[in-house]
């Protein structure tokens, strides 16, 4: 499978290693190269891997698969909804170092970083990213454009909503639900359900002031839906 890479970032750059390593551990799998809006990195390699132009370039390089490699959740949301309407297939770069459990699901397009873990049954949603050094326990459900950052541990049966960032070394309790397109600050232990579309941070997570109308944390209302993924 040749595999196009969108975004030649660092994100993009840690899908190759990932992509390379999978190779070194004998998937068939090969990296046609990137590609990246950014002229000035065209010309440029990484990791040996050659960036060939910008995206709108795709049609003319073969390949099989693209993984779109960019770190900001609604870009890849809006770049992966164009692809799925062109007709593209997706990749998922998996790092030989994690550890899947062999029910677990893995959505199209999401990547699995070095020294992941997850757990039995837990569902991964499309285009998500689960970043270094994460666990993800049993029978949870990370929604599509989601990101798991580095060293983030979710108990089991938790629920993480679409395009919902989970910020670095975070924790969230057993059986607690994120919303939508909402931001745990990095560090934050999550001990209660937390609503879409705010930003939560702190030990225990609270939503930042301003968007709680300077009241206390709202009630979690919305529970993310098991159809989405
Ligand atoms: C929560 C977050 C989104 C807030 O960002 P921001 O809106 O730019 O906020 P600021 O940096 O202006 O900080 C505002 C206040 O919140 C505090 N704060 C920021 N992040 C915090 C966190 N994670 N936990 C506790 N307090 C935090 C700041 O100290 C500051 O407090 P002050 O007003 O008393 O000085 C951001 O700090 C964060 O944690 N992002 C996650 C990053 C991440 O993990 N990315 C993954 C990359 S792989």
């Amino acid at each position: 499978m040749r595999v196009v890479i969108l975004g030649a970032g660092g994100h993009g750059q840690v899908v190759a290693d990932i992509c390379l390593r999978m190779a070194d551990a004998g998937a068939a799998l090969s990296l046609a190269g990137f590609l990246d809006d950014d002229t000035g990195l065209h010309g440029r390699a990484f990791l040996g891997v050659p960036v060939l132009g910008p995206v709108a370039c795709l049609a003319s390089v073969p390949h099989d698969a693209v993984v779109v490699a960019i770190g900001s959740n609604r870009t890849r949301q809006r770049l992966a909804a164009e692809l799925t309407r062109q007709g593209e297939r997706f990749a998922v770069p998996r790092h030989p170092s994690a550890v899947i459990a062999p029910d677990a699901v893995i959505g199209p397009g999401s990547m699995v970083c070095a020294g992941v873990v997850i757990g039995p049954t837990s569902v991964i949603g499309a285009h998500a990213v689960v970043n270094t050094g994460s666990t993800i326990d049993h029978h949870n459900r990370v929604g599509d454009f989601a990101h798991i950052a580095p060293g983030v541990h979710l108990g089991g049966d938790v629920q993480i909503g679409e395009g919902t960032l989970v910020g670095i070394g975070s924790s969230v309790l057993p059986q607690r639900a994120v919303g939508d397109w909402t931001i745990v600050g990095a560090g934050s232990v999550v001990t209660k359900d937390i609503p879409s579309g705010v930003t939560a941070m702190g030990i225990p997570a609270r939503i930042r002031q301003a968007e709680n109308g300077g009241g206390r944390q709202a009630v979690f209302v919305t529970r993310v839906s098991k159809e989405k993924l």
